[in-house]
């Protein structure tokens, strides 16, 4: 594989043209197929920075390293010179001469931005505190998976707007699938990335739009989405808590969805909180389908970015 002319990242959903998201779908589902036919990162190296923990987006990334032939470096940033005594600047130029891409979760997305402005080889954003693309990519290649016919859908998704709610619809806005937000009024998207994710759905014509009704939100869903209400490193609230009660995803708000609606969520989850024990391992749930298609996903954004087709 010869690297690209143009260093390709993915620090947000829309670094990726609506084509290009295709072309990675398309060859995550052959990858999933197949998941040792592609040894396209034989002899190349992958460097995965973490500053929060981390279950399925760094055994995915690792595993999907290596079934291409590459080695996955797990380094965390406690022991890393990186901020404590060296800046993000100089780490992405010392990182780009040993590694061929760079996979970090951190806090600030400015961090990941100020990483990949430096960086002469690609840099993923497995997680920020306001982003989390792929994520949302393999999101969308999960619901097309169950609905192959995905156009004009919509996912709702039930919660508050979190990292996870954004890239989500914005991955939506650009894979012509509508998303409906179940958000009380407290815990709407930042205005920034509110009117960010506007204009990706005019400019590809998709809705996406906020319902505080939990059950209107859910009435015409193909999908039902939600996630944790406490997220990493975040104080236990009780009052954002009760505030999302309403929105739990349980017996009786599915019993509003359609009948065919699958139910989503990227975890970990709290049982019991966001989602009941019933919903979360009842027939309609793929949330473990959700979670290994991070792997086939991931091995295709790869190949994407550090193969440039
Ligand atoms: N969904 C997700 O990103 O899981 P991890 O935090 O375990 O990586």
């Amino acid at each position: 594989m010869d690297r690209p002319e143009r260093v390709r990242h993915f620090t947000k959903v829309s670094d990726l043209s609506v084509e290009e998201i295709r072309k990675i779908l398309k060859r995550a589902f052959k990858l999933k197929e197949r998941p040792h036919a592609d040894r396209s990162l034989t002899g190349r190296t992958v460097a995965l920075i973490f500053s929060k923990p981390s279950t399925r987006t760094r055994v995915s990334f690792s595993v999907g390293v290596y079934q291409l032939g590459g080695m996955a470096l797990y380094l965390s940033e406690q022991e890393l010179q990186m901020r404590s005594s060296e800046s993000l600047e100089d780490t992405a130029r010392v990182l780009s001469r040993f590694v061929d891409a760079i996979v970090i979760r951190t806090f600030a997305q400015s961090d990941v931005d100020e990483l990949a402005a430096h960086a002469t080889v690609p840099v993923i954003n497995a997680l920020t505190d306001e982003r989390h693309p792929c994520q949302a990519l393999s999101d969308i290649f999960t619901f097309e998976e169950r609905f192959p016919d995905s156009k004009g859908r919509t996912i709702t998704y039930m919660g508050d707007g979190n990292n996870v709610a954004v890239s989500l619809a914005a991955a939506g806005a650009l894979s012509g699938i509508d998303v409906c937000l179940g958000i009380p009024e407290e815990y709407d998207l930042a205005p920034a990335l509110w009117e960010e994710i506007q204009g990706l759905a005019a400019a590809h014509g998709t809705r996406v739009w906020v319902e505080r009704d939990p059950e209107r939100a859910v009435e015409t869903a193909s999908a039902v989405y939600t996630d944790v209400w406490t997220s990493m490193g975040q104080e236990r609230d009780q009052g954002k808590l009760q505030a999302l009660q309403p929105y739990q995803v349980n017996r009786g708000l599915m019993s509003v969805a359609p009948w065919e609606a699958i139910v989503m969520h990227c975890l970990p989850a709290h049982r019991g909180e966001e989602i009941t024990d019933e919903i979360m391992d009842g027939p309609q749930s793929v949330v473990f389908d959700q979670a290994e298609n991070r792997v086939h996903v991931q091995k295709a954004l790869l190949t994407f970015l550090l193969g440039g087709d």
